[in-house]
């Protein structure tokens, strides 16, 4: 069994889909969810589960020992980041390495990097009158948006669309495919 610790900051539309994945997996089990915001609506569904709950300070996660014991004892195998808005410190990519996962809702490397996290991804490729977006789900390093593509999917953008009704198509793209790449991923890193 290989556990995962889901890190969210905001709704956690994606975590909720993840943990309805795994709720009756033998292989694959959620252990932990993890976020930085006490009120983050994500903390619901960790209830609703019954999934433990581990809170970050900032000081601490970024700048010193990066919960790493927290998450062993729990005995997490990979993280999976769902809407999470710091930046993964080193000491957590060296433990986990090649086994932290990231989604963004962009085809990276366009519409990546610092700031650029939900509705102001939207609102760029929108300016930028782009015909077709998606997602990418990668691996993640020290940069933002920037480790190795996994998987990516696309979607058109409609003439008519605002952010909202592009963030919900790419939301449907997210919810499609996140739990399944996560799975399949770990399953072949697992033989
Ligand atoms: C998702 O669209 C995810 O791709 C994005 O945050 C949203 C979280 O939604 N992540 C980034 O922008 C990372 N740069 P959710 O809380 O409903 O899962």
């Amino acid at each position: 069994m290989k556990r995962i610790a889901i890190f969210a900051s905001g709704t956690g539309s994606n975590a909720q889909k993840m943990l309805a994945h795994f709720q009756f997996s033998h292989k694959v089990k959620v252990g932990l969810i993890v976020s930085n915001k006490p009120q983050a609506g994500v903390l619901n569904f960790a209830n609703e589960y019954s999934v433990p709950i581990l809170l970050l300070e900032r000081e601490r996660f970024l700048k010193g020992d990066g919960y790493v014991s927290e998450l062993q004892t729990a005995g997490i195998d990979w993280i999976i980041l769902a809407g999470f808005l710091w930046k993964i410190p080193a000491t957590l990519s060296k433990h986990w390495e090649k086994r932290i996962v990231n989604i963004h809702p962009a085809l990276l490397p366009n519409y990546g990097g610092k700031g650029m996290y939900g509705q102001a991804v939207h609102r760029a490729v929108l300016a930028a009158s782009e015909k077709e977006t998606g997602i990418t789900i990668h691996y993640v390093d020290e940069q933002y948006d920037h480790g190795a593509t996994i998987f990516q999917a696309t979607c058109p953008v409609l003439p008519s669309d605002t952010p909202e009704s592009l963030a919900n198509r790419v939301h449907e793209l997210e919810h499609l495919h996140y739990p399944l790449v996560i799975e399949k991923e770990i399953l072949a890193q697992s033989d």
